[in-house]
């Protein structure tokens, strides 16, 4: 099966072509010809399955085919998404798509300046990208009209449904035009969402590769329990491992994100942080450093957790478990994308148990157990030692628990699993890649650090 196959024009074809697609993706091959004939859609896939080429090469062709010009401060096409990153990731997929097809694409989201969004949307576009707060902001001042969309995409539909956005999202599908083609992708949608979608799609096709929230084919899971207290030595340690080419980090809070970056440089290991308190240069900068690999750990709150198409992404750790267990899916998708393959190492403290259980049920899936390093007491108090030494003092504890989840202390000790995959950390150690104590990482990985204090924007501006 081509792409020509599926009814895609030439000049779409040559891009594809250009971009090394041999063969369309089963989600490609299942939506593409109910999108080229119009209809809405609700797609689900796994991650990094070509969800975005699956929405932007259909409406591509049926823009070009209707042969409208687009009015000033208008759109045709609108593609809304829950980050910036996102967002910018979709608009240069765009670009790259419909690159000999004549499409003029733009994106508006938070942390860049309304001056700029007037300029970019004063002529018009076909194709806009946008999150959904920046979207209305300036609708209400009169710098975009959505009356002429023809086509409304929903990437992360689930999310864009979900709370923090459902009401941007009912007050931009009132100023789109009833009669459009609606589409709606993700790798995950809760039944109860689900429902909600009924309310913006019109007699949707519905394309699902596999089960909703499956998680990517290729991804090797893992899981260690492990004290809260401990996870840092945890980390470090397996940061040591050779076969790291890039690692994001996971944290649930922002300030998690930061202590895990500060202490990470207390044990010579360099990394930066991706989270909403970062202004919108120091987001950009800290992906730009992690996807040319001059700085090849990133820790990043849930804000890195959907859609971010970052090519050799190696390793993904949940530093803590998410607990809305469908983030989990989109966590560990950044790697073992398109085809590769990649490894998801989470980490589970006591009270993060419940999160776990949440997972399996929601994933259909058991997350294979993996014992701690042997010897990893001795090794983790030779870190924290290094630490101590490095930087004068061990940061203070962590405060960004939950106030119903902070106990009494819990034991020291960690907990040798019940059950194991007979997997261990064999091969990986302190004295390694990162090492305690042991400098800055090898080549030109101490780069990019520094500079990184506070910001002010959220996600979905
Ligand atoms: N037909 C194809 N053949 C080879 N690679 C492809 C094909 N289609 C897309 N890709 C590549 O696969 C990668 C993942 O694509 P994309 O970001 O669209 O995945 P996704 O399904 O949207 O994932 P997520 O659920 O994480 O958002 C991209 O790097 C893209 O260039
Ligand atoms: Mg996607």
């Amino acid at each position: 099966m081509s792409f020509a196959h599926l009814g895609l024009a030439e000049p779409l074809v040559r891009a594809i072509e250009a971009k090394g697609y041999t063969q369309p993706t089963p989600i490609q091959r299942d939506s593409i010809p109910q999108l080229l004939e119009g209809r809405d859609l609700l797609g689900i896939a796994q991650t990094g399955t070509g969800k975005t080429a699956a929405f932007v090469l259909p409406s591509i062709q049926r823009l070009v085919a209707a042969q409208k010009r687009v009015l000033p401060t208008h759109c045709r096409m609108l593609v809304l998404a829950p980050t910036r990153e996102l967002a910018s990731q979709i608009a240069d997929s765009a670009r790259g798509y419909g690159q000999f097809s004549r499409m003029s694409v733009a994106t508006v989201f938070g942390g860049v300046s309304i001056n700029k969004n007037r300029q970019d949307l004063s002529r018009g576009v076909d194709i806009l990208v946008a999150t959904p707060g920046r979207l209305i902001d300036l609708v209400e001042q009169g710098l975009c009209n959505l009356s002429m969309v023809e086509i409304l995409v929903l990437d992360e539909a689930d999310q864009m449904m979900d709370l923090g956005f459902i009401h941007a999202l009912r007050k931009i599908v009132r100023m789109v035009p009833r009669k459009r083609q609606t589409l709606f992708f993700s790798a995950t949608m809760p039944a109860a969402i689900r429902e909600l979608a009924g309310q913006f799609l019109t007699d949707p096709a519905t394309v699902s590769i596999k089960p909703a929230a499956t998680t990517a084919e290729r991804v090797d899971q893992q899981v260690t329990f492990v004290n809260q207290s401990e996870k840092q030595a945890l980390l470090t340690i397996l940061l040591g491992d050779a076969s790291i080419d890039r690692a994001l980090v996971f944290t649930r809070t922002k300030h998690g994100a930061d202590r895990v970056v500060k202490l990470l440089a207390g044990n010579g290991i360099a990394a930066n942080a991706i989270h909403g308190n970062k202004s919108q240069p120091q987001r950009e900068r800290a992906l730009g450093l992690f996807k040319s690999g001059q700085v090849p750990i990133l820790v990043a709150t849930d804000i890195a957790a959907r859609g971010i198409d970052v090519s050799g992404v190696s390793h993904v750790f949940n530093f803590e478990l998410p607990n809305v267990p469908e983030q989990y899916v989109h966590r560990i998708g950044r790697t073992a994308r398109a085809g590769a393959s990649g490894q998801a190492i989470s980490f589970c403290a006591d009270d993060e148990k419940p999160y776990l259980r949440d997972i399996e049920r929601t994933t259909r899936q058991k997350v294979p157990v993996t014992p701690l390093p042997e010897d990893f007491m001795r090794q983790a108090e030779a870190i924290k030692h290094a630490r101590v030494k490095a930087i004068g003092a061990d940061p203070a504890p962590r405060e960004d628990r939950p106030r119903q989840q902070r106990g009494p202390a819990r034991p020291r000790a960690t907990h040798a699993p019940t059950a194991t995959n007979g997997r261990n950390y064999a091969n990986a150690s302190p004295g390694g890649r990162g090492g305690a104590g042991g400098g800055q990482r090898g080549g030109n990985r101490g780069r990019g650090r520094g500079g990184q204090r506070s910001g002010g924007a959220s996600a979905g501006r």
